[in-house]
């Protein structure tokens, strides 16, 4: 029965997509909480007042960028003018700061007659969000950054809106792979558009120290950098080595500049300093990091997990507690990831240095080990008015008392914190890994880590488990995707696995769980390819009608 279900609604969409998809009024993703729908059009026009709430400073940013991106893709001109408090214009663009708990930090409503477009929220960021959403009553040429012929109205409408979950996120790793500042800043334009909230930035790992650290010099000179890189799959043991030196690191200026970057579309970006595993680059800068003080390591070229990682002597906490401070000194962020997933204990079980830790500290093993880390760490985050974040493997030996998990394992790690009552992220692999092949036709497929996540399969995942009871359901504080490198090795590549299985993301962290419908999600996301063609978004085509069908 469920088979023949799935065919029948794959079937309607194929019978939409060889008739043409009528014009839909309303393609709005992520769907909004509530949409009615209303007869007519409001026509924007040259000189038209978009009046703003003059109470908000930060409002007045929001709308110039909302009157730019509309002079850029039509060259329509509107005329920002100020709203003072009790003022009710009858026509226009209305940007009206409210008072409105049932919107939150990031909800907002908007009315759109033919007459008046009023946009109400409580926060800069909520009229962001009004923002995005208004681009999508409009052609998708507004995404165009060159001047578009287009019929430039919006569809009336009542929509009123805010998020299911609070942390909305997507993960880059830069440490296998490199990519430019100016693709990260995409990256980030993408992801606001999709209303998503934080951009987890994975910046060290075996292959790769990718953030300038002016304390330790080495980690420029020499945990940037590698002699070679696998050629070919992994698992495939006879292709081997190129011998082409590769790396290169963010500085600290173009790191503030994404960070500037990102804050302007309300994206908070969340560092990842790894420990205490993947840390070979950091051991082939300094081996002293390491437990075997003179061995003279290098840094990573191939992928997997490795034996070699941080020692627990005073002096690499010393080393690491030094670098989180510069870390912390950059980012405003809430969270700090400290990574924390597969640490091998082979070096420590024979290190004299990590015995006699566990010793001083009565500790019950390696793994008690493992937890004193992540807990001497989180002490020291928190000190600094900061949260730590770590993938599951926290969990082992005894959650540090504050942290929040990001359960990639399965949802089981996330489960059981939140039985703890700690705070949540689901990333769970079968879900959210955009590193795994899109399509089950992997021989069609640029070559990919493994694994199957059809948009499918994205879509139709519910990030709050509803096996917790409900008081602990709180404690899933949000959802995220994860696109590792290993096999990505450029911008275009990225673009081709992280869209549009974003767009569903995107769906699953806003919409309530009950609104979600795959076969109106895949009509709405003819609309996003056309956007994302104005973009020049590098899109998988799996779901695009008119290709390959479904
Ligand atoms: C992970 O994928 N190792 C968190
Ligand atoms: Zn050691």
């Amino acid at each position: 029965m469920k088979q023949l279900f799935v065919f029948l609604t794959g079937m309607a969409l194929l019978a939409s997509c060889s008739n043409k998809i009528p014009h839909a009024r309303y393609d709005i993703i992520p769907l909004p909480v509530q949409l009615i729908e209303k007869e007519g059009e409001f026509v924007l026009k040259n000189g038209l007042p978009l009046y703003v709430s003059s109470e908000n400073e930060e409002l007045r940013g929001v709308a110039e960028m909302f009157a730019g991106q509309i002079r850029t893709a039509s060259g329509i001109r509107l005329d920002i003018q100020n709203l003072n408090a009790g003022d009710i214009p009858e026509k226009g663009i209305i940007f009206q700061s409210k008072n409105d708990s049932a919107l939150g930090t990031e909800g907002y409503s908007l009315m759109v007659d033919k007459e008046q477009v009023l946009v109400l929220a409580n926060t800069a960021k909520g009229f962001f969000y009004a923002v995005q959403t208004l681009f999508q009553l409009l052609p998708p040429e507004i995404y165009s950054t060159k001047k578009e012929s287009a019929n430039w109205t919006m569809a009336c409408v009542e929509i009123t809106d805010s998020p299911r979950l609070p942390y909305r996120g997507m993960h880059l790793d830069v440490c296998r792979y490199i990519f430019p500042v100016e693709f990260i800043k995409k990256y980030i334009d993408l992801m606001a558009i999709h209303k998503l909230n934080r951009f987890h930035w994975h910046l060290t790992d075996d292959q790769g120290w990718r953030i300038e650290i002016k304390q330790y010099p080495q980690l420029q000179e020499t945990a940037a950098w590698r002699d070679g890189t696998w050629v070919g799959h992994y698992g495939d043991k006879t292709v081997g080595y190129d011998t082409i030196r590769y790396g290169g690191y963010y500085t600290q200026e173009e790191i503030k500049e994404v960070i500037a970057y990102a804050a302007s579309r309300y994206i908070e970006v969340i560092p990842e300093i790894e420990m205490p595993g993947h840390a070979t680059a950091a051991l082939a800068a300094y081996s002293w990091l390491g437990c075997k003080k003179d061995t003279a390591y290098t840094v990573a070229g191939t992928w997997g997990v490795f034996d070699d990682v941080f020692c627990t002597t005073n002096e690499v906490f010393n080393f690491l507690e030094n670098v989180l401070t510069e870390v912390m000194e950059l980012f405003p962020s809430e969270y700090i990831h400290i990574g924390g997933d597969e640490c091998p204990k082979a070096r420590w079980k024979k290190c004299p240095h990590c015995q006699a830790m566990i010793k001083q500290y009565k500790l019950k093993d390696e793994h008690g080990l493992q937890s004193y880390f992540i807990q001497r760490i989180e002490k020291f985050v928190n000190a600094q008015g900061k949260k730590i974040i770590g993938w599951d493997e926290i969990l082992e030996g005894g959650l540090a008392p504050n942290a929040t998990v990001m359960s990639w394992r399965g949802e089981k790690g996330g489960i059981e914190s939140a039985m703890q009552g700690h705070d949540v992220i689901m990333t769970p692999t079968s879900y959210l890994y955009f590193d795994y092949y899109q399509s089950d036709n992997k021989e069609a497929e640029p070559l990919a880590i493994g694994g199957f996540v059809s948009l499918e399969k994205v879509y139709s995942f519910n990030p709050v488990p509803e096996i917790l009871p409900l008081d602990k359901q709180a404690y899933i504080i949000g959802v995220q995707a994860n696109l590792w490198t290993e096999y990505i090795p450029d911008a275009a590549q990225a673009e081709y696995m992280a869209f549009p299985r974003a767009s569903a993301l995107s769906e699953i962290a806003w919409t309530s769980n009950n609104s979600k419908n795959f076969t109106a999600f895949l009509q709405r996301l003819q609309t996003q390819f056309k956007r994302f063609d104005y973009i020049g978004v590098n899109y998988a085509k799996h779901n695009k009608c008119n290709l390959t069908g479904l």
